[in-house]
Order: structure tokens, then sequence, then C-alpha cells
């Protein structure tokens, strides 16, 4: 971002933790940082600038004296470096010391003031409905909503935001956008690494936890939600609230015809033999954590009442690849003759990662004397309009919350919201149950056999992507 210019000269970055580094070894490490995973350095004079900025302070996140300690420092800091008292409490931390880091700073009397603090949550808030409203419980006694960040990194992305923008300033999609004309929708959020060492993390939360209930559910919110009064955050989260609490899994009584759990299996990825999650340090042998979710839910409103929205994630896919499609009704009566042999239906698909665009797929005439048609899709690919690398979706949520702008971060009932829509299934996932509770699939596949039935049943099928 400083590349950009977009971070003003006094910024201040403190980090804090229980290890006793000083400032120097911090810049270093955040230098080491930056080079890795930040797209580099750009000049060293900028760098340099920057890295003054770059403090350390040790502390333990239960220990009182340690946030004295950082308030104290932070205070100097302001004489140092003029950041007159504005701060952005980031707690990067583990989600169980959620509470503990927000306590003691409410404690310590460093979130009173609603014009210059700030917090930023990480997810996954909450591990379902009754710890999230717990968490929102101590938020609430710390501090007002309008000081809260949290953070769930797909809204920061171009192409997420773009679904409000493509959905709401076009005038031709939004007529034909409910159960009238959209068969069903397709969510997919495939990824191909496995577990990544985060088997610590991951055991505890499984697919669900860790991409459905805030990665998808917020795709899903912003492909269906009614068209909000403004663009200002409380609009936005309104009507994404408003139909979270319409939103429900397709059979709360039968659950098998919701969802489907899987888990990968040893397998293949671009030529190299990968374990099985079973298998992956940290991993329980006879774990049952899904790493592939699918699920079918419906909405009780007028826009979409008897239109599925199916949800896929999963890791060790075949490829990385994020999209929603809408998979328009047939036509009522098909004259021509499909070189396809069927009727393809028109989908509209916005890819959200990679090949980041929007296509729309529908159906021509094939050269020759009989009228025959075969479908053919019409690509917008931003990288080819545009041009440019999209801004790394952290680097704008962060400028977003130094702008105090709100939008792009989920709302306390928000969250909430999406975890009741779960909980059914939370309930039945999480109970012990034998290894064979969880369909298994091979590493470098598209999910377990169990997930094509469960569109299969109601006649349609997955995208192949
Ligand atoms: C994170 C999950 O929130 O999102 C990871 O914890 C996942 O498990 C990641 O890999 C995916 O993010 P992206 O931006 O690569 O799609």
């Amino acid at each position: 971002m400083k590349l950009e210019r977009r971070l003003p000269p006094e910024l201040t970055i403190v980090g804090v933790a229980r290890r006793e580094w000083d400032h120097d070894y911090f810049r270093a490490q955040m230098r080491e940082g930056i080079e890795d995973y930040g797209g580099g350095l750009g000049r060293e004079e900028i760098w340099q600038d920057f890295a003054k900025g770059l403090f350390y302070c040790s502390g333990d996140i239960d220990n009182p004296a340690s946030y004295q300690k950082l308030k104290a420092f932070l205070g100097e800091l302001d004489e140092q470096r003029g950041t007159r008292g504005n701060r952005l409490f980031y707690l990067a931390v583990a989600p169980r010391y959620f509470a503990e880091a927000m306590q003691q700073l409410g404690a310590a009397n460093m979130l009173n003031d609603p014009r210059k603090q700030r917090l930023v949550i990480e997810k996954p808030f909450g591990t379902d409905l009754p710890s999230a409203q717990a968490l929102n419980r101590v938020v609430r006694q710390v501090c007002p909503e309008e000081q809260v960040y949290r953070i769930d990194h797909y809204l920061g992305k171009e192409t997420v935001q773009n679904l409000l923008v493509f959905r709401f300033a076009n005038a031709i999609f939004e007529p034909l956008w409910n159960r009238q004309f959209v068969d069903h929708i397709q969510i997919t959020v495939a990824e191909t690494v496995g577990l990544e060492g985060r088997a610590g993390y991951y055991e505890t939360a499984g697919a669900l936890r860790d991409m459905v209930q805030n990665h998808l559910m917020q795709l899903f919110c912003l492909t269906v939600m009614e068209p909000p009064n403004s663009l200002d955050a409380d609009s936005i989260r309104n009507e994404k609230v408003k139909v979270l609490q319409a939103t429900r899994l397709a059979n709360v009584e039968d659950l098998g015809l919701s969802a489907v759990r899987g888990q990968y299996s040893a397998g293949w990825m671009s030529g190299k033999s990968v374990p099985s999650y079973r298998e992956e340090e940290g991993a329980a042998p006879g774990s049952t954590t899904p790493t592939y979710a699918a699920l079918k839910l419906v909405i009780d409103n007028w826009r979409w009442k008897g239109v599925p929205i199916y949800l896929r994630t999963g890791k060790r896919m075949p490829k990385k690849v994020s999209e929603v499609a809408i998979q328009f009704k047939d036509v009522p009566f098909l004259m021509f003759q499909s070189a396809t042999k069927q009727a393809n239906p028109n989908v509209l698909a916005m890819r959200i990662q990679p090949d980041e665009g929007i296509s729309m797929r529908f159906e021509v005439k094939t050269p020759g004397s009989s009228l025959r048609t075969r479908p053919v899709d019409m690509d917008f690919r931003y990288d080819s309009a545009f041009g440019q690398a999209n801004t790394d979706a952290y680097a704008r949520l962060l400028v977003d919350c130094m702008l105090k702008d709100q939008t792009l971060f989920t709302r306390g009932d928000e969250v909430e919201a999406s975890w009741r829509i779960l909980s059914p299934l939370l309930d039945v996932w999480d109970a012990p149950a034998p290894p064979e509770a969880v369909s298994l699939y091979e590493a470098g596949t598209w999910g377990p056999v169990e997930s094509e039935l469960l569109l299969n049943r109601d006649g349609r099928r997955w995208r192949r992507l």
C-alpha cells in the first residue's frame, strides 16, 4: 500500500506478542514478510521510511500489566510520531483468546474513545451460534458496534465487491434475478491446498467453520440479498441479515438431503502424490473433520422461494477456483436440435478467482444448413479489460478500517444469523462418529460421489470447472 501511497506518514505499527524481540528484530521480520508475501519492498528508501514506524512491545495476553505497558508505550509514540491517540487494535490471535484480549483492552480503558479506537477481529468469530453470541456479548461490554471490524477477507476481494456493482449498476440482470427466471444457483470455492500444517486449528474447525460460515455465506448474501437503500455499511448489512434470516438448510428433518461432508484421501496433485487428511501431521488417524462440504440452502422469501442454492467448498480439489453461477430456467419449448442433444440453460458465471471475470453462456446456431444449436460463452476478463493486479484483500480492508468504513466488515447480528443456518448441521457433524461417517474423496478430485447425488436427486449437476 505504501507503493500506492495510501498510508499516512505517521502510520505506526506495534507488534505485540510474548516473545522478547526488539524493534530491529521485528523490523527484520516485517521486511522478510513483505518480501515473501507482500509483493516486494519497492525502493529501499521507501522501506526505510516505512520501517521507522515499526515497533515491538512484548506482553502476555492475559496479564493486565502488559496492557498498561502497551498503553504507556503507545502514549510515547503519540508524542514521537504524531499519531494523536488513534488506535486500531488487530486481534490476530488464536480465536480462543479473542474474549480475553477484548476484556483486557476494555479493562485498561483502551477502547473507550469511539472516535479514535477500533477493534479488528479475525475469523472464525465463534465456533457455533452460542459461542458467537457469547463473544458478541463481550464485544458489547467493551465497546459499541461502530468500533468493531470483524474481518472476512473475501469481502476485500474486488470480484466479491463486484457482485454488488454487477447486480445494482446494470438494469438488465436484476429483473431476471428471481424465482421466475432462475432455476438454481451454485457457489463454489475449491482449493488445491491441503492442511498446510494447520491441523491444530483445522481439526476443530473443518470446512463448515473454516469456509462456509464466513466466506461462502458472504458470497451467498451478496448474490441473493435485496437491493440496499445505499452503500452505507448498515444499509448493506441490514439486507444481508434479512436474507440470512429467511435462509435455512433445504431439509432439516433429513440432513442427508441438505448436506454432504467429505474428507480427502491420498491422491495425486500436479503429478505429485499427496497424503490423506488423516495422515497429515497433527490430524487424528480416525478424524471425521470434513475438508469438503456441500450444502443445499433454500430461502423463504418472495424473490427466491423454490430456488435452491447449492454451496460447495473443498481442499485438495483439482484446481483453485471460486465462482458464483446463476443457472436460468430452460426455455419452455425447444424447437431446435441441439448439438449437445439437450437443452442447454443459460448460465451467468461470476468468477471470483483466479481468471477474475464474468461469463454468460447462451445458445447459438452452429454454422451449416441445419438449424442446430450449441452453447457458447461471452466472456469478460478483468485482466484484459483493466490490465492491472487487484489490490490485496487484506490491504483494502485495513485501509477501510483506518478510514472508519465498516461496509466490508461483518456485523454481530450477521455472524449470528449465519451460524444459525448451520446449527442443525454442526450438531450432527460435531457428534462423535465412526471414521466412515465422512465420505472420502481422492485428493485431486471434485469431492465425494454423494455430493453429486445431492444435485442429481433434483435433476441437476455440479458445473464442471
Ligand atoms: C482462509 C481459510 O480463511 O481462507 C483457509 O482459513 C483457506 O483454510 C483460505 O485456504 C482461502 O482464501 P483464498 O483467498 O486463498 O481463497
